[in-house]
């Protein structure tokens, strides 16, 4: 049987290594696409070893850059998770988020539509449904984002729909939930909270917990959220669609803290602070309807994946990235 051959946008990111790696892992032909921005070519060290892989570092934005990738690679599909990804910019940079988050989306659409692409997938995220109260957050809630983030996702969404109507695309956008594990950006104070705690941990240096810690948060690990990204890219789905991607399972932040406590009794203790402005308390997705129309299930053990991570981070795991990083240049 033919390879699919899929274009994976942002594939030097965080989310997108991974997906490059699983689709790999599954016999697939991939091209992956990044400026390099906030992705690092560190990411596809497996990746690259394999002669179904090829890298090209550019701009998607261009314009002509996913019209040329489109037409010399003819993938089958395209995954696209290239964006900005912190809430907060977003807001601070409209222009930005809107070129990155939504501009970019029609971008993708258009190569796609040209070049006879069947699917796209879209990296869309649970920030779309706003502070909703309604808990699991199910797809049939009607989205009011309280972000200009959740609002470009919610757009591009739209679009994609949009397009599945008037040319018969195949499109699925998959809302994302709260993604921890490996490769995560840890330095921004917009990271993620378990990439943050594991940096702060592994170095011997105080958390901040902001709020008491009842918050919870639905934690689905990279290496479940990439198989969902391959599987809506290749197997046959009912299209167009728009499916969680969580596990369903709320996770208080102090028991995440009490993971890390156990791992590094010699840490300091935490700091608690006011809570963020404007943040939710509680989320956590539905993952009936991935279940139904893509077969995807998470499988992760949150505890297990949780203290594979923090073994992960250990400054020895950190060093020697280092010294590859320095290798390639
Ligand atoms: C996450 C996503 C965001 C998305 C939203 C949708 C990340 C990085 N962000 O935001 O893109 O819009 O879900 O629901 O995945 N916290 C601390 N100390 C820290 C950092 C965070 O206590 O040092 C707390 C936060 O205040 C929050 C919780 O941990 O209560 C989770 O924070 P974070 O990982 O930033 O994710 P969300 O805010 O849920």
């Amino acid at each position: 049987m033919k390879s699919p051959r899929i274009l994976v946008t942002g594939a030097a990111g965080f989310v997108g290594s991974h997906t490059v790696d699983q689709l790999l892992s599954r016999g697939c032909r991939v091209m992956g696409v990044d400026d390099l921005s906030t992705g690092r070519l560190i990411n596809l060290r497996n990746a690259t070893n394999s002669p179904r892989f090829r890298f090209v570092r550019a701009d998607i934005t261009g314009p002509s850059t996913l019209k040329d990738l489109c037409e010399s690679f003819r993938p089958d599909a395209i995954i696209h998770l290239a964006g900005l990804v912190s809430v907060v910019r977003a807001q601070e940079e409209p222009g930005l988020n809107y070129r990155l988050n939504v501009h970019s989306t029609q971008l993708v659409a258009e190569a796609a539509r040209s070049h006879g692409v069947k699917r796209i997938v879209f990296a869309s995220s649970a920030a779309v449904y706003g502070d909703h109260p309604d808990l699991p957050l199910a797809e049939s809630i009607f989205p009011q984002p309280i972000s200009l983030y959740g609002t470009a996702k919610r757009a591009s969404e739209e679009l994609l729909q949009g397009y599945a109507t008037a040319y018969g695309m195949e499109t699925v956008c998959l809302r994302y939930f709260n993604i921890f594990g490996p490769r995560q950006d840890p330095r921004s104070p917009y990271s993620g909270v378990i990439s943050i705690f594991a940096e702060k941990y592994s170095a011997g240096e105080p958390v901040t917990v902001f709020g008491d810690g009842g918050q919870t948060r639905d934690f689905i690990s990279v290496f479940d959220v990439a198989r969902a990204n391959a599987i809506a890219a290749t197997r046959p789905v009912a299209t167009p669609t728009i499916c969680n991607i969580c596990t369903g399972q709320p996770r208080r932040l102090l028991s995440i803290l009490d993971v890390f406590r156990s791992t590094h009794p010699e840490a300091p203790e935490p700091n608690f602070a006011e809570p963020r402005a404007g943040e939710i308390r509680h989320s956590a997705g539905n993952p009936e309807r991935a279940l139904e129309r893509l077969g995807f299930r998470a499988e992760v053990d949150f505890a297990a994946g949780l203290r594979a991570f923090i073994e992960e981070t250990g400054p020895a795991t950190r060093d020697s990235a280092h010294a590859e990083l320095v290798a390639i240049g």
